[in-house]
């Protein structure tokens, strides 16, 4: 018999994957982040997840956005460096991207014309790590072929709708996680299935499910500050696999510390945020 492709994360599982910070570090040792979020309306979705990335250990964080949404993060988060597209209401940008270790692209991005070249162009010249979430992944599911060219180990964090547009409906859970797996054998991706249980599929065809969180995290947000910790993990120096399996957990758990604290009906995504240093520090 074939040994079998499923595991469970639990908490000792995640701290053994920790590493400390070293004393003789500094914020290089750490990376540097670009994070390409949020346009008209949505500058919330990319406030969180920067303030989720430099909460998860990033070296520095430079947020490229429209102008109301770098005025909205330099207000609240003024440990991120800003850049403002030419556009006021989606971004464009492509510059230089040599000197960032990751790159976090989706999170209320929009799908205009633009922004979807600007994803092209990411996929296709970015050397470093990469994690694809929300409108991202709406526009990867408008044009299938740039999946071709992913790069290898390309952390995709769809929820079961963004599944559906991407690799087309599912019967039941059972199809849809083995429709996960293929996909992320497919694109040697690493397939992030968010739901009450997120399923974590590896390019090898494994299939990690999380333990932790809670309908604390069933509101708007929740997913962007997904994709933040993940890509302050990715920057910090964490392969792809150990990041996405780590800040899954760490998501959930934070929310679950929240928990224990205040109503699962009043928990907002920044209560979540505070406590990652807390989480963190548990872990630890
Ligand atoms: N139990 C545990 N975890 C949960 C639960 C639950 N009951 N409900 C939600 N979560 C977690 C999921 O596992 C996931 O990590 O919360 C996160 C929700 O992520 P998303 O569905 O992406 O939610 P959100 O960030 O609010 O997305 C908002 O993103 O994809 C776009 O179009 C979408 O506008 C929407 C925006
Ligand atoms: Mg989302």
């Amino acid at each position: 018999e074939q040994p079998s492709p499923y595991y469970f994360a639990e908490r000792q599982d995640i701290a053994a994957l920790l590493v400390p910070r070293n004393k003789f570090s500094h914020k290089g040792t750490y990376g540097h982040a670009l994070l390409l979020a949020g346009s008209s309306g949505t500058s919330g979705a990319a406030v969180i997840a920067a303030e989720a990335c430099l909460r998860s250990g990033a070296g520095l964080l430079t947020v490229h956005s429209t102008k109301q949404t770098v005025d909205a993060l330099s207000y609240r988060l003024p440990e991120a460096m800003t850049q403002t597209d030419e556009h006021d209401s989606f971004i464009t940008f492509c510059d230089d991207l040599s000197s960032y270790r990751a790159i976090g692209f989706g999170p209320g991005v929009g799908r205009a014309s633009e922004t979807q070249q600007l994803l092209k162009s990411v996929i296709q010249r970015f050397q470093g790590r990469l994690i694809i979430d929300a409108d991202g992944l709406n526009i990867l599911a408008e044009n299938k072929t740039w999946l071709e060219f992913l790069p290898k180990d390309t952390i995709l964090t769809p929820h079961p709708k963004e599944f559906e547009r991407l690799a087309g409906p599912s019967d039941t859970h059972f199809d849809r996680l083995q429709k996960a797996r293929a996909f992320a054998t497919r694109y040697a991706c690493i397939l992030i299935l968010k739901d009450t249980y997120t399923h974590i599929c590896m390019p090898d065809g494994s299939v990690v499910f999380n333990s932790t969180g809670n309908a604390g995290l069933a509101k708007g947000g929740s997913g962007d500050c997904l994709t933040g910790i993940i890509l302050g993990l990715l920057t910090r120096g964490y392969p792809p696999p150990q990041a996405a399996l780590t800040g899954t957990f760490i998501h959930g758990y934070t929310a679950d510390l929240c928990a224990e604290m205040m109503s699962q009906e009043s928990i907002l995504i920044t209560d979540v945020i505070r406590q990652l240093p807390c989480a963190f520090k548990q872990l630890e």
